[in-house]
């Protein structure tokens, strides 16, 4: 099959991700969608200047029309921000009849309702899973996976350069404007960094947000917004003391008297799970009637988290150009031809550190005789606890956390431990993911 032609508005942080995260994945992005997946032009500013991507094999514009208005374009991706000449653009696209992907959250909370009013019309497909909280699928998550569900509210951290700057400040004592200085060098904040600090990226989103869970017309208008510039590092030392985190949160609130939309920093309990979201990352609580609490985490912004969500929504609209309708997406994920038969790991092939408890005699040689068996099987030890006796007991508790190590090696290991004379009970293993 002929691979579908894509065009691209903006070579910037999440323009050059999308062309780098297609060519890295291409094989099993073509496996997903059923085709290949092509961007045969591309449009920036400057099309001289080097680029953080390979543009060679594109036809480069500085002028973003000639790619809305390329006949052999199937899908534009409009990468590019800001409202004007995105929303000119996206109109010019959905009226040449082409299916239209953005990661543009301005765009959307502001003129969402005109687009979509176009592209009903116009018979075409319009995406934005990267509008909302970089790489995590919570468009996905809210419109379909939560779609039994009547939602009652949900809360995020939505932007990711205030809460790199929040997290910053708490944990380094870092100056406000300097951190935000190296997230825009980092690619995280919005061509206009005010956006980010003063609360209206949250708003946008939150207005996209609250329109999928709620059924309600997006209004950015209405969402009341607050940013982090007034908090100072004073503000999140005594949050700390009287143990809280200082997050900035977007929240929507279904409430007998209508919705609450607002944005603006706020106090969580520190064991929340939400308050230990740091740097760049976002999470987003959904709460439904039938599901309960849902937590959603991931990277907020980035080239390449951004570019995951983008992508997603090329092979969700490439797989409707391609496969049957009634099997939009696979059972499987993969195109049924395109499953392939890769080996499952014995679990004696896994690798992981682990916590050992044993029930030693506290006697001298026994130690000895423990750490020598996990020498001999290439077993690092990370760490040793060894407690105290419980009154009346001959033998004591010993804790190991070893380095990673194949569960074969441990096995064998721990069989040859529990043999020893001076081991009075069978060992205690569980294995340690950091899940880093
Ligand atoms: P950048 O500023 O890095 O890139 C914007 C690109 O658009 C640049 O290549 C620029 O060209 C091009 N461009 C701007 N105006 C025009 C124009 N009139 N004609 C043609 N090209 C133009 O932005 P990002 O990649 O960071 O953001 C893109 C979109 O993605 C925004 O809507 C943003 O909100 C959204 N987003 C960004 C995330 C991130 O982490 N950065 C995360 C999620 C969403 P030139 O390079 O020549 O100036
Ligand atoms: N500027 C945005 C942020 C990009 O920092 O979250 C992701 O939408």
């Amino acid at each position: 099959m002929k691979p579908v032609k894509v065009g691209l508005l903006g070579l910037g942080t999440v323009g050059c991700g999308t062309i780098n995260v297609l060519v890295r994945n291409a094989e099993e992005i073509s496996r997903r969608a059923g085709r290949d997946i092509q961007i045969i032009t591309a449009s920036a500013r400057d099309i001289i200047r080097a680029r953080q991507c390979d543009t060679g094999a594109m036809k480069l514009s500085a002028d973003p029309f000639e790619v809305v208005n390329d006949p052999n374009v199937e899908i534009v991706l409009e990468l590019i921000g800001g409202y004007e000449p995105a929303r000119e653009l996206v109109l010019q696209a959905i009226a040449n009849g082409k299916h239209v992907i953005t990661a543009n959250k301005a765009l959307i909370a502001l003129h969402g309702n005109e687009i979509f009013k176009h592209a009903q019309q116009n018979g075409v497909m319009v995406a934005f899973e990267a509008a909302v909280a970089g790489g995590i699928p919570i468009i996905k998550a809210i419109r379909e996976g939560l779609a039994g569900n009547t939602l009652q509210w949900l809360a995020g951290i939505i932007n990711g350069t205030g809460n790199f700057i929040l997290t910053e400040m708490r944990d380094k004592g870092r100056d406000f404007d300097e951190v935000l200085a190296e997230a825009q060098s980092l690619g995280y904040a919005e061509a206009d960094p005010t956006f980010d600090v003063e609360g209206v990226d949250a708003a946008h989103k939150l207005t996209i947000m609250a329109s999928i869970a709620f059924g309600i017309p997006l209004q950015f208008d209405k969402v009341y917004t607050e940013g982090i510039t007034h908090i100072t590092q004073d503000d999140i030392v005594y949050a700390d003391e009287l143990g809280y985190r200082i997050k900035h949160l977007g929240i929507a609130r279904r409430t007998s008297l209508g919705i609450e939309l607002r944005v603006h920093p706020t106090l969580i309990p520190r064991r929340r799970l939400i308050a230990n979201v740091n740097g760049v990352m976002n999470a987003v609580l959904v709460k439904g009637d039938a599901v309960g609490p849902t937590l959603y985490y991931g990277a907020g912004a980035g080239a390449d988290p951004t570019a995951s969500a983008v992508v997603a929504d090329l092979v969700d609209v490439v797989r409707v150009l391609t496969s049957d309708p009634e099997n939009r997406v696979p059972h499987l994920a993969f195109q049924a031809n395109a499953i392939t038969d890769l080996p499952i790991l014995p679990m004696e092939a896994v690798k992981t550190a682990y916590y050992l408890r044993l029930r030693a005699e506290d006697r001298p040689g026994v130690l000895a005789d423990i750490t020598r068996i996990l020498g001999d099987s290439g077993i690092s030890i990370e760490a040793i606890i060894q407690k105290e006796p419980a009154d009346g007991a001959t033998d004591v508790p010993i804790i190991f956390l070893t380095h990673k190590i194949f569960e074969k090696n441990m096995n064998e290991a721990i069989e040859q431990i529990e043999q020893l004379p001076g081991i009075t009970a069978k060992v205690t293993r569980i294995r340690v993911e950091t899940l880093k």
